[in-house]
């Protein structure tokens, strides 16, 4: 398949390059100008880190873009030479900070550059596209948000939800219009890979960790953070590569499904987290209570913690039944993450902060 991907170089998209290259799809990918030097090493990078990928594969090519500026930067002689030469076109670039600057730019790159990155689509004459939304559309509300929903009156808690609703919301309504297939994929929290918990980038639930390990440097003996946040709550958690493979699979279903909700239902409780934490990093890194005077050690974890407690403390509340049925029908398991797999992503970012320590020393 011929396939057009965006955010190439962010941490869904890097994994997505790498999987539909090893698959022998045709990829162009829009990059931004100031991220060719990115650019020029991702694809070794990625080998890397994910596995070599046969010769014969044709490796990608970067098409020069910005979701900001119509036609997606895209210039016109680009796009005469293209049409009708792609056959999908799968959106996941996006502004990902929760809490922006200055939020209009992040309206600009998920809302507009969406309704840019359609309208490439539709002159490309293009007629699959993946947007990549997010599950933290569900917003708050107490409402559980099916595959079929997505207006439920929920609230939003930051810049970033409601721009992910907004592009989604516009890309519903240009599906309609348009006629072309829209799949709509929310995941959940991203980590890396369920095999070896690598990823090209570590952010968001590897914030977490780096905050975690900062404390197991400073803390003194038997010291542990009070965090006042319940016990039971389920953040919704997918491994990278479920994403990738459950994105594969509706670009090459006969009947894309219109909506993927990505994530493990039952991947561990904050109580699960701050057990597997527990051990090598203090004899007892979190418990569960009002928050009390933090020491010096507990700030980092602590700061992290304020910056993500709505999201702790209400995780999106969604269902994902008829995901999996229909990942099921296309010999895809569903999402799935458990202990064992928060101790491999621990111990890849591990060994990728130990990376960087000595590529900085060298
Ligand atoms: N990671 C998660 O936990 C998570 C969870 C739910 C949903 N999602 C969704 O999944 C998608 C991918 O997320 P991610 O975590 O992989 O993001 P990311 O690592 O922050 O990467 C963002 C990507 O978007 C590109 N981009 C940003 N602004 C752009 C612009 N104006 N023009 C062109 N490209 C632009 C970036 O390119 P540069 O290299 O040039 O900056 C980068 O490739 C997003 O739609 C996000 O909302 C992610």
């Amino acid at each position: 398949m011929r396939i057009l991907i965006t955010g190439a170089t962010g941490q869904v998209g890097s994994h997505l390059l790498w999987r539909l290259w090893r698959g022998g799809h045709e990829v162009t990918a829009l990059v931004r100008p100031e991220s060719a030097g990115r650019w020029r090493y991702l694809l070794p990078r990625i080998e890397q880190i994910f596995g070599p990928v046969p010769c014969s594969a044709r490796g990608p090519i970067a098409v020069s873009g910005d979701l900001r500026l119509a036609n997606a930067g895209v210039l016109s002689p680009w796009i005469a030479a293209h049409r009708g030469r792609i056959d999908a076109v799968i959106h996941t670039a996006a502004d990902t900070r929760f809490h922006p600057v200055r939020r209009e730019d992040q309206w600009q790159t998920n809302v507009q550059g969406t309704a840019h990155a359609l309208a490439l689509t539709e002159t490309l004459g293009a007629q699959r596209v993946v947007h990549v939304s997010s599950l933290f559309v569900a917003g708050s509300g107490g409402h559980t948000l099916s595959e079929t929903e997505l207006e439920v009156g929920q609230a939003f808690r930051c810049p970033y939800e409601r721009s992910k609703f907004e592009a989604e919301r516009l890309a519903q309504a240009w599906a309609a219009r348009t006629g072309i297939s829209v799949t709509v994929a929310r995941p959940g929290i991203v980590l890396g890979t369920s095999g070896t918990g690598t990823t090209l980038t570590y952010p968001h639930f590897f914030g977490f960790l780096r905050a975690i390990d900062l404390f197991a440097q400073r803390a003194l003996p038997g010291e542990s953070i009070a965090v006042d946040l319940p016990p039971h709550a389920r953040p919704p958690l997918v491994c990278v590569d479920d994403v990738a493979r459950a994105i594969e699979a509706a670009l090459d279903a006969p009947l894309p499904p219109p909506c993927l909700h990505l994530f493990d239902p039952q991947s561990p409780t904050l109580e699960e987290i701050a057990e597997l934490l527990r051990g090598d990093a203090a004899e007892c890194v979190l418990h569960f209570g009002p928050q009390t005077d933090a020491s010096p050690a507990a700030r980092a974890v602590l700061s992290w913690l304020r910056q993500h407690r709505a999201f702790l403390a209400a995780p999106p509340q969604a269902e994902n039944e008829m995901t999996c049925a229909w990942l099921a029908s296309r010999g895809v398991p569903p999402p799935r993450v458990t202990a064992a797999t928060l101790a491999t992503q621990r111990a890849a970012w591990h060994r990728e902060s130990q990376r960087l320590v000595t590529g900085a020393a060298a």
